[in-house]
């Protein structure tokens, strides 16, 4: 199955060769891939929505919102979810309106909101395939650098006057295969681990109440994002957070307190050739979880008193279980940029590297979209970034951790 795991958009529009997408939705399905089928309103006149839906497993998204319940079909959605969209048939017309960004159907909007490559199958009589108008509008797709079209003359190498004609569903499979191979086997970290720690945890006092902190999990999601672009599988054990991660390779592992995130970062550190640790964790719960909630009168009097005790360190514990190859990386949040505070965590903890980031920067540490950090490492390498957007500076711990590790190699 050489599309497991991976998420696949098909797009159809309104032409004869409609009924042919069938079989690559088969196709695809059959190599493990996960479909959604978006059609314009013509492609229904071809070939029925329910075929499709019955085939890939997914009501399929023809209009903006479903006519049953008025909910809206998010073509924003569409665009991040999958890995990679075909559009088969592409017509004349949708071509054009993707040039030339005529978003009035869902199909060409979806196609507008893409991250993902795009691969184009055309179809058309000889005439329209032939116009000048067609042929830019290739090539204004082409130049754009963001569509991928198959050549529409699947029939002329056996001598049959075909142009125009679409590509087979087997050959637009062998393109979407070569197409996704080829993007994730040349990234640095195709085919390895990674597993991190991100968010708070919260620590129960009551079935209502806890002790957490103002961690949003952002500096560990943006870390995420910036490791999968890499090509590795990411494992984010993430603490209580309303923020998601948008890339389909990141698997989510939602958890509370820190017992359970050391819990659910065991499950895949073994496999991991890269763990880092940007959760702020609670270093104390309450040793009781009182069930429901604590009356005032219950306890009594102006002070109540909790006793507290000491949760699991997860870097600690998991930097003492590491094993040859691994590279780790620890956060250090200080008051202040105390290097000898850092460096201890770096030191205790096993790690191959940390990152320090201070509360006294203005725009760094909790709760902001931006972070100002100093990375430092065991070997003594220093690397001071400036104050940028979280997600700017989880490239560069990025691309610090690519270059030094494979210097420690
Ligand atoms: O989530 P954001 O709002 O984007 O904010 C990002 C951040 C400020 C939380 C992040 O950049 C950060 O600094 N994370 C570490 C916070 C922290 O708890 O630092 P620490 O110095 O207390 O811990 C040192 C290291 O040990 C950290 O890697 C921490 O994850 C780890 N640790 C600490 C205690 C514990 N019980 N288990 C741990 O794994």
């Amino acid at each position: 199955m050489r599309l497991q795991n991976k998420h696949i958009v098909v797009g159809i529009t309104g032409g004869i060769a409609a009924y042919k997408s069938a079989s690559l939705v088969r196709l695809l399905i059959k190599e493990g891939a996960e479909v959604q089928v978006v059609m314009t309103p013509a492609a229904k006149e071809f070939i029925t929505p329910l075929t499709l839906a019955t085939l890939s497993q997914h009501a399929v998204v023809s209009d903006f919102f479903d006519r049953r319940d008025g909910s809206w079909h998010s073509h924003v959605t569409l665009g991040t979810w999958p890995d990679l969209m075909i559009i088969a048939p592409a017509t004349a017309s949708t071509i054009g309106k993707m040039a030339h960004g005529i978003a009035d159907n869902i199909l060409v909007t979806t196609y507008l909101a893409m991250r993902a490559p795009v691969l184009i199958a055309p179809a058309m009589d000889l005439d329209m395939w032939s116009h000048p108008t067609t042929a830019r509008n290739l090539e204004i797709l082409a130049q754009d650098g963001v569509a991928q079209a198959l050549p529409a003359e699947g029939f002329l190498a056996s001598g049959l006057t075909g142009r125009g004609r679409m590509q087979e569903p087997e050959e637009i499979l062998e393109q979407a295969v070569a197409m996704l191979t080829a993007t994730t086997e040349k990234l640095p970290l195709a085919g390895e681990c990674v597993t991190i720690t991100a968010g708070p945890t919260y620590e129960p006092i009551d079935d209502v109440r806890f002790i957490g902190n103002h961690s949003s999990g952002l500096m560990g999601i943006s870390l995420a994002e910036a490791l999968a672009c890499q090509g590795a599988e990411v494992h984010l054990v993430l603490g209580p957070t309303h923020l998601r991660p948008t890339n389909p390779h990141i698997v989510v592992h939602p958890v509370m307190t820190a017992e359970e995130m050391l819990a659910a970062a065991q499950e895949t550190f073994g496999r991991s050739s890269i763990a880092i640790f940007a959760a702020a964790v609670a270093d104390y719960r309450p040793e009781e979880r009182v069930s429901g909630k604590i009356k005032k009168e219950r306890r009594g009097g102006e002070r109540m008193q909790l006793t507290l005790t000491q949760n699991p360190d997860i870097a600690a514990t998991l930097g003492a279980q590491r094993r040859a190859g691994q590279y780790l990386v620890g956060f250090a949040l200080e008051t202040s940029v105390d290097t000898s505070a850092a460096e201890g965590k770096l030191h205790n903890k096993h790690l191959d590297a940390i990152v320090l980031n201070s509360t006294s920067d203005a725009g760094a540490g909790f709760g902001v979209p931006t972070n100002k950090v100093l990375i430092l490492d065991k070997a003594g390498a220093r690397c001071d970034l400036p104050l940028e957007s979280k997600a700017v500076v989880a490239e560069q711990i990025v691309d610090f951790v690519l270059k030094h590790r494979t210097q420690l190699v």
